[in-house]
């Protein structure tokens, strides 16, 4: 009996060990995803769309603008993308990093490759894969081109981001769930900003995530548990962890769906509105740079979704 507990505590031993090892490596595990062809140009023409891109739609500007610039960031005002926003979680701490073209705290020292490469294929400069936070492996190559292009002519700001602190659940997620996510087909070579159906399904799906927000997910492998567009999403207040705030269903359903009733231009004026609910997560600063052209198309590929019977309740609750 002595004999097989001794066993039995070798192999347990034996086996916790092997676990802590493997994960300690495949913290440095890197992978060889390939570098988009895609460059920085000059033409003023395309720096415009990407500034309008990274302070708009594709809100770059919400994460990886310095949190001391709240205020400006939440009026839709200019701000610098100098980095130091905490994500907070059950995994640790991530922090989106300086994306002025600073080149020793910024991206300055980043080939027009890699940050494609970080963008499409969830890849960061050093090889390693990024945590899910950045939903734009589908985005044309002619947009990625616009928003590196933008970054480039960012004025260089020093501002030294902490890298991300992760905890032993962190470390042990970053070693066997985050692998980098890339795009799910051919990506666009270019697309036509108009107000269409076609393009409001781009920017819903490819660029304003509204798709990643405004549908249910199981936060372990962030696969869908609702149907797309159709919300659920419990998302916790960053104000106080007391709150969350719960997405409403977009698609046109009679009794559930929250614009169902909206006609387009009460859709923009709420746009232009900006947030109305302090604890909500929702990019509205950025979004109210978008362009009406650009509302309109969201507002009608919205109202050709399938409607989904879908009750999400309040959009803030109190946890219990
Ligand atoms: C929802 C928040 C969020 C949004 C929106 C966002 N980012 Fe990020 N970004 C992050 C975080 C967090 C990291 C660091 C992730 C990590 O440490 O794994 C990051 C990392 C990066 C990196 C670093 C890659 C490297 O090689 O180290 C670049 C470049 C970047 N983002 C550019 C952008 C651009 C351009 C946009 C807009 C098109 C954007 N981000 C939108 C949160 C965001
Ligand atoms: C980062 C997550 C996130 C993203 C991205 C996001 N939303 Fe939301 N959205 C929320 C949350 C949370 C709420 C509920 C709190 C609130 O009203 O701000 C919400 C609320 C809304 C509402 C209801 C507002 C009201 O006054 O009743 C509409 C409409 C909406 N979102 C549309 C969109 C569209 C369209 C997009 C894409 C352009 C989008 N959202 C992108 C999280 C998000």
């Amino acid at each position: 009996m002595k004999k097989f507990l001794l066993w039995t505590v070798r192999i347990t031993g034996g086996l916790i060990v092997l676990l802590i090892g493997s994960v300690v490596l495949l913290q440095y595990r890197t992978y060889d995803a390939p570098f988009p062809d895609i460059h920085a140009s000059a033409d003023s023409v395309i720096i415009a769309r990407g500034k309008y891109l990274v302070t708009g739609p594709a809100h770059c500007a919400d994460c990886h603008a310095s949190p001391d610039q709240a205020s400006l960031l939440a009026l839709g005002k200019p701000v610098s993308l100098n980095g130091g926003k905490e994500f907070k979680g059950d995994i640790g701490t991530l922090r989106a990093p300086n994306i002025t073209s600073d080149r020793e705290t910024g991206v300055g020292n980043l080939s027009d490759g890699q940050i494609a490469r970080a963008l499409r294929y969830g890849v960061d400069h050093k090889g390693k894969a990024l945590f899910p936070l950045m939903p734009f492996q589908n985005l044309s190559d002619g947009d990625l081109q616009a928003i590196i292009s933008y970054l480039r002519t960012m004025e260089p700001v020093r501002h030294e981001v902490k890298p991300k602190s992760l905890n032993a659940l962190g470390y042990v997620v970053n070693a066997f769930f985050i692998k980098p996510v890339g795009p799910t087909g051919l990506p666009p070579g270019t697309v036509i900003a108009d107000s269409s159906v076609t393009y409001g399904a781009y920017l819903a799906k490819n660029v304003a995530n509204c798709v990643g927000c405004h549908t249910d997910r199981d936060l372990k492998t962030g696969a869908f548990t609702s149907e797309p567009f159709s919300g659920g999403f419990h998302m916790q207040s960053p104000l106080d962890p007391a709150y969350e705030c719960v997405t409403p269903n977009l698609t046109p359903d009679g009794p559930t769906g929250r614009m169902t009733n909206w006609t387009e231009t009460q859709f923009i004026q709420r746009f232009g509105m900006g947030k109305s609910i302090t604890h909500s997560e929702m990019p509205w600063g950025p979004f109210k740079n978008m362009n009406e052209s650009d509302l309109k198309a969201l507002y009608r590929f919205l109202h050709t979704l399938k409607p989904v019977t879908h009750e999400t309740g309040p959009s803030l609750v109190r946890k219990q």
